[in-house]
């Protein structure tokens, strides 16, 4: 295949677009701190069927291919820039690790996505969470855009209770089981975030790419991490979901992806999106999650007004 003309000169690759190519070489072509918001989400080293790269490094290669790949990212950061890296429990802690204390950025949250829909183990609990962590270069100057990122209090959402503060709060971390029957424990105030994974039946699915994320979980971080016209990279773009939600909020945005096939299809799906259309999935997932049987439901006003009501039965103080 020809290289592009930016490649064969070794430019700086263009924003809004998505570039086939090894994310080590094409960050090495990148000004120092020219970007407001990185995310990646990079392949785990667990096995994972790609359609190009391979899974299964040595654990001492994948830790100094990472501790290359986040100096670049590290390098590429404005000073006001933040890194967000979403990772599994095999080398979450070694990451941390080598983000603070080797690459001195600042971790400012350790937010455990929980997730369902995810693999069903036999000798062990299933794995339902994802570490994200956001690192910043400057503890003191940042972006986090408390008011864009907002949810509905547990007061709100579960209590009814007028006092609640209509903007609502800040998501933070707890521990949940299902939330369905669980309401009160995955309290937006807690910093484990639910958002289902994108499952084979969900409409948001592209269907070409295993480890898509959800929309709305984008849709948070760049909400929090950046302004209209800052721009987001993401060295590892799978399919293209950073690279999506970025464009609608309005976002300059710049990917790479290894695969030539994946970055193609990323193509098309950049290709039809325009800035200003709503995210893919729920934004409040808490709301939309059925009850089970057995399990509780939230009482939302909403629930309860449209309640059947039970034939023959009197209100206790009959109006005069
Ligand atoms: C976990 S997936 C990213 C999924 C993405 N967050 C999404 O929502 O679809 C990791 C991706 O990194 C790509 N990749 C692996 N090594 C790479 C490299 N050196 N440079 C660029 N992309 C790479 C893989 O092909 C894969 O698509």
């Amino acid at each position: 295949m020809d290289l592009p003309l930016f490649a064969r000169l070794r430019l700086p690759p263009e924003l809004g677009d998505v570039h086939q190519g090894d994310c080590l070489e094409l960050l090495g072509r990148m000004e120092s701190g020219s970007v407001h918001l990185a995310f990646a989400d990079p392949p785990f080293n667990i096995g994972y069927d790609y359609d190009t790269y391979d899974d299964t490094r040595s654990a001492d290669d994948y830790l100094a291919w990472s501790e290359r790949w986040m100096g670049e990212i590290a390098r590429v950061l404005r000073p006001d820039g933040t890194f967000w890296l979403a990772i599994g429990d095999e080398y979450a802690a070694e990451l941390k690790v080598m983000a603070t204390r080797t690459l001195g950025l600042t971790c400012r949250s350790w937010v455990v996505w929980y997730y369902t829909f995810g693999v069903n183990c036999k000798y062990k609990f299933s794995r339902s969470h994802a570490h994200l962590f956001q690192f910043v270069k400057d503890p003191s100057t940042f972006t986090f855009n408390l008011d864009a990122i907002r949810v509905p209090s547990a007061r709100e959402l579960v209590y009814a209770d007028k006092r609640a503060n209509s903007k609502g709060r800040l998501p933070d971390d707890t521990w949940i089981l299902r939330p369905q029957d669980l309401p009160e424990g995955f309290g937006p105030e807690e910093n484990t975030w639910y958002f289902p994974r994108v499952c084979g039946t969900f409409k948001e699915r592209s269907g070409w790419h295993g480890c898509q994320m959800p929309e709305q979980l984008l849709g948070r971080i760049i909400r929090a991490c950046s302004n209209p016209g800052d721009t987001v990279l993401d060295p590892f773009a799978g399919s293209g979901t950073t690279l999506a939600v970025a464009k609608k909020l309005g976002r300059e945005f710049l990917g790479f992806e290894l695969s030539e096939a994946y970055a193609a299809r990323v193509r098309e799906r950049l290709a039809v999106i325009e800035l200003g259309q709503p995210l893919d999935g729920a934004p409040e997932p808490l709301k939309s999650v059925p009850a089970t049987q057995a399990g509780r439901r939230l009482k939302t006003p909403e629930a309860e007004s449209a309640k059947p009501k039970k034939p023959g039965r009197k209100p206790r103080s009959a109006p005069r």
